[in-house]
């Protein structure tokens, strides 16, 4: 294969120029990391399935009319997507407490929340991507009021989405986190929805049993993350084949 060049590396993904100007290919490493990338571990598949869960999901928020960043699959480990230029900020969508929000406002772990609770972190390992305000945001120039605006309103729409699709095969969408970037066109912007969406950001839940089937399976150290990932893609249909 003819050698690429590599822009980005994160804890899970590799990011290489395109085949087209404006494009990147999106590479699934199998490490796992958690706590700021404290604990470290390879999950031995876990890029496949998360590549074959994102698809699905940026898949199904497009056939809806959400931007997104996704173009296709290119194969087992790697998919075409827009560049974009990074909001330098994590959306986390919850919809029951778990995890900081517990922690934080002492609200015990699966209480249900009055309705969808908008957070925003800023991205930035260094800090350990600290919760911040909108008045950070936007008096720090991360983002500006009309891109908030559009951000809390696609959040939203996907939080709709993902909850129905979870909903479906027996899941509870606890919480999740997503990105977003802007794609320019002369001096204006539009956001689309960009990174990944896969257990690996968002907390899933067995809605019999409560059985966790996401990172706190790692995260916590409660088995094996390999089958928490494949139950959620088996749920969906989504298991990956050999192309
Ligand atoms: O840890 P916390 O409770 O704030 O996480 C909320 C949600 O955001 C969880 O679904 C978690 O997996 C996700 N998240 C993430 N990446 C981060 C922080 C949180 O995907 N850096």
């Amino acid at each position: 294969m003819a050698r690429r060049k590599k822009v980005y590396e994160g804890k899970a993904k590799i990011l290489y120029e395109g085949p087209e100007p404006g494009t990147l290919v999106q590479y699934f490493k199998d490490d796992a990391t958690a706590f700021n990338a404290q604990k470290k571990d390879i999950i031995d598949g876990k890029g496949v399935l998360n590549n074959r869960l994102s698809e699905f999901f940026m898949v199904g928020l497009g056939n809806i009319g959400v931007p997104t960043h996704f173009i296709k699959r290119l194969n087992m480990r790697e998919q075409l997507i827009r560049a974009c230029e990074i909001v330098p900020l994590e959306i986390i969508v919850r919809n029951v407490a778990a995890g900081t929000l517990s922690t934080r406002l002492g609200i015990e772990e699966g209480t249900p929340l009055p309705r969808p609770i908008i957070e925003f972190c800023y991205k930035d390992d260094k800090l350990g991507d600290p919760l911040v305000a909108e008045e950070h945001i936007i008096a720090f120039g991360w983002a500006n009021q009309q891109d908030l605006d559009d951000i809390v309103a696609l959040a939203l729409r996907v939080n709709d989405f993902m909850s129905g699709c979870m909903m479906a095969v027996g899941i509870k969408l606890v919480d999740f986190k997503i990105e977003v970037g802007r794609i320019w066109d002369n001096d204006m912007h539009s956001l689309i929805l960009a990174d990944e969406i896969s257990p690996d950001s968002c907390r899933l839940w067995d809605i019999e049993t409560g059985k966790k089937l996401d990172k706190d399976v790692f995260r916590r150290d409660l088995g094996s993350l390999t089958d928490a990932y494949t139950e959620v893609a088996r749920r969906l249909g989504v298991l990956p084949t050999n192309s």
